[in-house]
């Protein structure tokens, strides 16, 4: 949520900071705004996109070696020219871009007051602005000690930007609960929330930890923490093709990142499962596998997309590996005294790997002295930082603000994961182990071949564009795919959609079908495929129109459905794989034909870095 970038260097800042901040804007878009340095600042902000930053500042003197640009996902005030960032303290000496909560700002706003501070804005980062100053004016002290001591006041989480009018040669960058990765270029230095606006540049990169404060100036990089100690620069190497954040082609990135997915998948895949001596290794689980194995129960946390994959996991690790799961949604098991003994083990899954709850559940398991493990797709982000062992999903940058390709590597490294358990505690049998490796190769191609209908999916899209409801059942595994499948639909048509057990339809759901109402059936072949048949007779007896993803060849709901989508046959316990890419095409046909933003769903932003 909100995205902050800067430049330090011998270059123009503006381009760079532009084109950073673009490549940022799916973490929000509802104002924008750049600070530039030469000998003083001048700084240019506006409700709505970067595209607008860049109207108001044509004639503008955009010149300057140093600055600083924001893109805002609103908290605190509504999206507006004065609420946008960067802010300015009262007496213009300190410019501030932030990016996260500043929980304690009220109290802190009323001592300021106290103090003759005025305020034009209704942000918490004008409020940090202000007390900057107030404590760089009251001290006496060079602004990066101001930066530190005024962040000992704060409660809440910041990744912030700084500098000060009187020091028109210095950055300074702060984190704590918020993003922060600096490039290190020669000479020059890029600062970002995620990599993306730093990777054409260098792949050279410094990631902050929490409480650290990063100043930047002629002398170059030093960290110091909020305790005034000195801290260790570590230069990390990182390996992200700059091919993988532009469209390739693609209208949205979101078509682009659901084509990506056979590709996903065998990047996940790769360097683990060997599908000709049939061996699955995970490097990253290797110090806890025995731990993993013999627990007595596995508790996943996450939010969202990554919670349906959570929920899919939760049959896998209960029928391949026979250990008892539950899923939770980390804002609901941070707060509700959950009980978690010291042989858990806690996974949390992620694509961003900063999404607060998901970290404060995190924090919370590791008070409780549970094993906590991370299914993260960002390398390097704070989920992978903060657990104790874990999995990458190799995905690639999503950028796209509906998750698609994440959720199926993440589905794909809980697969693998249950498995492994499984075949160590011998609760999978080597035939059945070695029969999944069979299937899961498959996976890319089928994936394949469900992608070359989307024209078929795109006339289906057609005819129910203009729906206002629409009703996702599925049973057993295909449960999460009909919540998943719904909250896709929502997130970027805004449709409603729910999902429901296809059982539960009878307990109440039922009274909303009509012959407007579109159903959405998963009813690929398995042992409840009988039962599904059911329910969708049950819809066609109350005069719904039923879309139904089959398995390839199915002639009996072919005669009762409106529609029918066929995928390959696979494994029940892969088909979650399969059976969600017509649910994100549909999605994406329908919210296009309906003129909506796909990649950046209106209130939506794709990491969610406030709880
Ligand atoms: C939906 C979506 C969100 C995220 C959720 C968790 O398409 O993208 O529901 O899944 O915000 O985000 P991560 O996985 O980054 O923790």
């Amino acid at each position: 949520m909100c995205g902050i970038v800067g430049y330090y260097g011998n270059k123009e800042a503006y381009p760079i900071i532009i084109k950073g901040l673009k490549r940022l804007e799916y973490r929000g878009y509802d104002s924008a705004g750049i600070a530039l340095m030469n000998h003083s600042v001048r700084v240019y902000k506006c409700k709505g996109k970067v595209s607008e930053l860049e109207e108001i500042t044509k004639d503008k003197d955009i010149s300057g070696n140093i600055g600083l640009g924001h893109t805002r996902w609103a908290t605190h005030g509504e999206p507006s020219n004065v609420n946008a960032h960067p802010h300015v303290s009262m007496n213009s000496l300190f410019v501030v871009i932030h990016n996260g909560i500043i929980e304690n700002y009220n109290r802190l706003r009323t001592e300021l007051e106290a103090e003759d501070y005025i305020f034009k804005s209704e942000t918490d980062t004008e409020v940090l602005a202000n007390l900057i100053e107030y404590v760089y004016i009251k001290l006496n002290i060079s602004p990066d000690e101001a930066v530190r001591i005024a962040l000992t006041k704060v409660i809440g989480a910041y990744g912030i930007l700084v500098v000060c009018n009187e020091h028109p040669d210095t950055i300074i960058a702060a984190r704590k609960g918020s993003p922060l990765v600096i490039g290190k270029g020669h000479g020059e230095y890029f600062f970002a929330s995620d990599a993306t606006p730093i990777i054409e540049y260098t792949n050279s990169v410094i990631y902050l930890n929490d409480n650290d404060i990063a100043i930047v100036n002629k002398k170059g990089l030093h960290i110091r923490d909020i305790r005034n100690i000195e801290q260790t620069v570590k230069v990390q190497k990182i390996d992200i093709e700059i091919d993988a954040i532009e469209k390739g082609g693609f209208d949205h990135y979101m078509l682009k990142e659901i084509f990506e997915q056979p590709k996903a998948i065998t990047d996940t895949c790769r360097g683990r499962l060997n599908y000709y001596d049939k061996t699955l290794k995970l490097g990253g689980l290797h110090q806890v596998i025995d731990a993993l194995t013999k627990t007595e129960r596995i508790i996943i946390v996450a939010c969202g997309t990554s919670w349906h994959a959570g929920l899919v996991g939760e049959f896998l690790f209960e029928e391949f590996a026979r250990i008892p799961v539950e899923v939770e949604y980390a804002s609901e098991f941070r707060y509700r005294n959950p009980i978690i003994n010291p042989g858990d083990v806690v996974i949390a899954i992620s694509q961003s790997g900063e999404t607060a709850d998901t970290l404060a559940a995190i924090q919370l398991a590791k008070e409780h002295r549970a094993l906590v493990l991370g299914i993260c797709n960002v390398v390097g982000s704070s989920i992978p930082r903060e657990t104790d062992a874990g999995v990458y999903t190799h995905a690639g940058p999503e950028i796209g603000v509906a998750s698609t390709k994440a959720f199926t590597a993440q589905v794909t490294v809980l697969t693998m994961m249950a498995m492994l358990t499984g075949a160590k505690n011998k609760a999978l049998t080597d035939k059945e182990h070695n029969a999944l490796i069979d299937e899961l190769a498959l996976i890319p191609e089928k994936i394949n071949s469900i992608l070359a209908k989307a024209e078929e999916i795109k006339k289906i899209a057609e005819i129910y564009k203009d729906a206002t409801n629409a009703l996702y059942l599925g049973r057993g595994y295909l449960y999460p795919v009909a919540l998943e499948g719904a909250l896709k639909l929502k997130e970027i048509s805004y449709i409603h959609a729910e999902g429901y057990p296809a059982a539960e339809m009878k307990h109440g759901p039922i009274a909303l079908i009509d012959e407007k109402m579109p159903v959405i059936v998963l009813a690929t072949v398995d042992k409840s495929y009988e039962k599904v048949v059911n329910n969708i007779q049950e819809v066609k007896a109350r005069k719904g129109i039923v879309i139904a993803i089959v398995t390839e060849g199915d002639t009996t709901i072919r005669t009762m459905a409106d529609h029918v989508i066929e995928v390959p046959y696979s494994d029940f316990a892969l088909a979650p794989l399969l059976t969600v890419i017509p649910l994100q095409l549909l999605s994406y046909y329908i919210a296009v034909m309906r003129g909506c933003n796909v990649d950046q769903p209106r209130n939506l932003a794709k990491s969610v870095t406030v709880e």
